[in-house]
């Protein structure tokens, strides 16, 4: 298995493969694919911006993460996935890379937490948890 930036074409593919992957695969942004010959096992779509606050700094922000086959998941797939945007977040000189989780989705939270992201769960002012901002300063 390789883990590496995807082509325009593995990008075409994941979206008619998986078309609510269109919700978050914008234009502007960047694929890293795991991919065991042919196959697509899992993939990460990220973009870097300027960080929305006042510091001036960039970060990387990961949209979605995904191992699509059930049984391939649990077996360190989107850690090598995220491994991969840690270093590509770090050649770009970033301040930190960044991600979104809902509150229900324990194996993405336990996703960054195993690779060492901060979590900050988001309160709202009903006082719902919906969610967790995780973080990884570089
Ligand atoms: C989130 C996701 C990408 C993780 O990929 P993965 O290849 O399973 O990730 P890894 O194997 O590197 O690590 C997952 C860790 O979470 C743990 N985990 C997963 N489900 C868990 C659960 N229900 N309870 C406790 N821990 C759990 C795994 O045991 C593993 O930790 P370990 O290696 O220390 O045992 C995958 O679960 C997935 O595709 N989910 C559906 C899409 C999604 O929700 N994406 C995230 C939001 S965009």
């Amino acid at each position: 298995m390789t883990i590496r930036v995807g082509s325009n074409e593995e990008k075409e593919f994941i979206l008619s493969k998986y078309p609510y992957t269109a919700q978050v695969m914008r234009s502007g942004g960047s694929l890293v694919v795991a991919a065991k010959g042919e196959s697509i096992l899992g993939f990460s779509w990220s973009f870097r911006r300027e960080i929305p606050a006042a510091v001036g700094k960039t970060e990387e922000y990961i949209n979605v993460i995904e191992v699509f086959d059930a049984e391939q998941r649990c077996r360190g797939i989107g850690s090598l996935i995220v491994k991969k945007c840690i270093e590509t977040a770090r050649e770009n000189q970033c301040y930190q890379v960044r991600a979104y989780c809902d509150i229900n989705n324990l194996p993405s939270h336990m996703l960054w937490v195993k690779n060492g992201f901060t979590v900050s769960p988001v309160k709202m002012e009903n006082g719902q948890i919906v969610g967790s901002y995780v973080a990884y300063k570089l």
